[in-house]
């Protein structure tokens, strides 16, 4: 399938690990030109390292807090002088953490909410107007199914979720003005360092919360970052264009309820 992304420009928030490194990468694969941002060094510069040789001129990494206003205008700004444009949007730069609800502080739901349902707002509020003026842009926010599941132990992730679903949808009907598509994806288990420290935290009484995680999906395994960033591609091109104020779900079969 030709997805017709050569010559794009993408924003991959946290696109130096997991699941908006593999993004940031398989939209090189397929032509277009790529601004990540995250706030640690060394690993954006591992990830425009991977990216190699060929794909020099069209990827830049940027050190960014997206818990700061000042610095989502930076992104953005610096996406525009350096290519000139700025077609795509992934959010993806998000953690909440668990834990248990009476002892969490006001200063966690407070972070954790500030990066991963304000750092999204913030971003897409800084790319609206572009799009807007060229009459065309596609929002993709990857938020998670903890939207879907509710738990005692991951309320402050799983109600910041909830809340991007609606946004995605509202999102889509203020965006389809302009010409601007928006997609919510909500991932299942995928094995990232962020998985791997939420495992480290949280474990369903076994011996391995690795395995009792991949017993939870019914085809028996977590996911890969690849395969989200598959379908983030996929939902970014042309190909795509009728899918629309959608949350689509990526989680091996996990959720087993109606809604998503
Ligand atoms: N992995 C899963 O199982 C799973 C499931 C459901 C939903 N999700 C969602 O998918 C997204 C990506 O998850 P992941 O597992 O790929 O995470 P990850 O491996 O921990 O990567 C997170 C990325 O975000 C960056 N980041 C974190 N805080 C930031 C901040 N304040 N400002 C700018 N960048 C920041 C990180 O770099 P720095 O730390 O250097 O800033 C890194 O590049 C998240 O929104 C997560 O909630 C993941």
């Amino acid at each position: 399938m030709q997805l017709g992304l050569q010559g794009k420009v993408a924003i991959v928030t946290g696109g130096s690990k997991g699941i908006g490194r593999a993004t940031a990468l398989g939209f090189l694969g397929e032509g277009a030109a790529v601004l990540i941002c995250a706030r640690g060094k060394e690993a954006l510069e591992e990830t425009v390292r991977l990216a190699g040789e060929q794909n020099a001129g069209r990827i830049a990494g940027m050190q960014a807090d997206l818990t700061k206003g000042e610095d989502i205008q930076a992104v953005v700004t610096r996406c525009l002088e350096t290519f000139g444009r700025v077609d795509i949007l992934v959010n993806n730069a998000g953690s909440a953490r668990p834990g248990d609800f009476l002892t969490l502080p006001d200063e966690a739901w407070v972070d954790d909410w500030t990066l991963k349902f304000f750092g999204y707002v913030r971003m897409a509020r800084a790319v609206l107007p572009h799009m807007q003026r060229q009459r065309s842009g596609v929002i993709i926010n990857i938020i998670g199914t903890g939207a879907l599941r509710p738990m005692g132990s991951y309320m402050i992730g799983g109600a910041a979720n909830a809340a991007l679903n609606h946004f995605t949808k509202a999102l889509a009907d203020e965006g389809a003005k302009h010409g601007v598509r928006v997609v919510g994806i909500n991932p299942g288990p995928i094995l990232t360092e962020r998985l791997q420290r939420f495992l480290s935290t949280f474990s369903p009484g076994s011996s391995s919360p690795e395995e009792a995680l991949a017993r939870m999906t019914p085809l028996g395994r977590v996911g890969k970052p690849e395969e989200v960033a598959d379908l983030v591609l996929f939902l970014a091109s042309e190909r795509a264009a009728f899918i629309h104020g959608a949350n689509i779900t990526i989680d091996g079969g996990a959720n087993p309820g109606l809604m998503g």
